[in-house]
């Protein structure tokens, strides 16, 4: 009996020190990624995260490596998503990517990471520099928003200048509305800056007739363009949206209120979303601004896939300090015909 019981120590033992020494030669077989996004139901989002899971599948058909992807919902709030990155951290997610809920709070993501040494990769909305330092395990993958608002302006600059009938009053000054994202969210407030701006700089003679907060949502966007249209109806000869879900929720207004198309403000947004590139192609929006969520996705995959496997981040293409940033791609009606996304090879 006591000889059986120590013999089985002695097997485990060996087990043991056979499995250490294995382990630490073996070759990762698996990882696990955790993202939170902030909303599913967010368009640009939502077709970010499909990109991802696409680039996910292939990389593990080319690494061999099993590649885990887990992604929750804040629906809106901070708390819930602090509570998510506590759980994939307790999961043993080697990587950790948020899409904050609240991009002036991200204390609570980065103790708990830190607290457990897994790096966080946060993409798309923007924390401060400040807060990027605070650890040297923290990223971020995105865009610079003042490109996308400079390339929106000059599609609306060109199309005053080309199409005369856009100018409804013919009194050469081109009337406009903005339909704006969140209140706080980087890509809103330097969008609209730099988009108007720019039709400026570009020689049009530009009156703001009024402003709405859609909150980047097409719903909201067609309740406030509404309202728009009965405060300022014909009078509005272009509409700036902040993003394209934004511009076909003003559309869908247009089209509810029975406005024939030849009477139509020109509409513009950001993202070239499949639905956004649909409407330009069809003749509905003069311009779109692509925002290259499978580049970002390829980035944000790449950047995950290094952190977790050999951790040598130097390597990962168009990193620059702790941030990768894509560039944005003007589409105009004339282009979008032709227009096919970079994807990751763009990347
Ligand atoms: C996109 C919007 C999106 C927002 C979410 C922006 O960069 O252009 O469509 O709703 O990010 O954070």
């Amino acid at each position: 009996m006591r000889k059986a019981s120590i013999l089985a120590i002695v097997v485990i033992g060996i087990f043991m020190l056979c499995g250490c020494g294995s382990v630490k030669d073996q070759p990762i077989k698996n990882i696990k990624i955790g993202i939170s996004v902030y909303d599913q139901y967010d368009t640009f989002v939502s077709q970010m995260m499909s990109a991802f899971n696409a680039y996910a599948m292939q990389k593990q058909e080319n690494t061999g490596i099993t590649i885990n992807v887990e992604i929750y919902n804040a629906s809106g709030s901070q708390s819930t998503q602090n509570e998510q990155v506590e759980s994939m951290i307790k999961e043993g997610c080697n990587v950790v990517c948020v899409n904050l809920v609240d991009r002036t709070d991200p204390t609570a993501v980065i103790d708990a990471a830190e607290k457990n040494n897994v790096p966080v990769i946060f993409f798309n909305r923007e924390l401060v520099e400040e807060d990027l330092r605070r650890w040297n395990n923290l990223y971020y993958v995105g865009a610079e928003a003042f490109e996308s608002g400079i390339m929106e302006g000059e599609l609306a600059a060109e199309a005053f200048h080309e199409q005369e009938e856009l100018d409804k009053n013919q009194d050469g000054i081109f009337q406009y509305v903005v339909l704006e994202g969140e209140v706080g969210h980087q890509d809103a407030i330097v969008r609209t800056e730099y988009s108007v701006n720019t039709i400026i700089q570009k020689g049009v003679s530009v009156e703001k007739l009024g402003y709405a907060i859609a909150n980047w949502n097409r719903a909201q966007a067609q309740t406030k363009m509404n309202q728009m249209l009965e405060e300022y109806g014909g009078q509005i000869e272009l509409v700036l949206a902040n993003n394209d879900d934004m511009a076909l929720g003003a559309i869908d207004a247009l089209k509810a209120q029975n406005i024939p198309q030849s009477e139509w403000p020109a509409v513009v947004g950001i993202d070239g979303t499949d639905v956004g590139l649909e409407a330009v192609r069809n003749g509905e929006m003069i311009g779109t601004v692509y925002n290259d969520k499978e580049g970002q996705a390829a980035a944000m995959l790449e950047l995950a896939y290094t952190l977790s496997t050999d951790g040598a981040v130097s390597s990962v293409d168009k990193l620059t300090g702790n941030t990768i940033r894509l560039p944005y791609i003007k589409v105009s009606a004339k282009e979008a015909g032709s227009f096919t996304p970079p994807g990751a090879d763009g990347y």
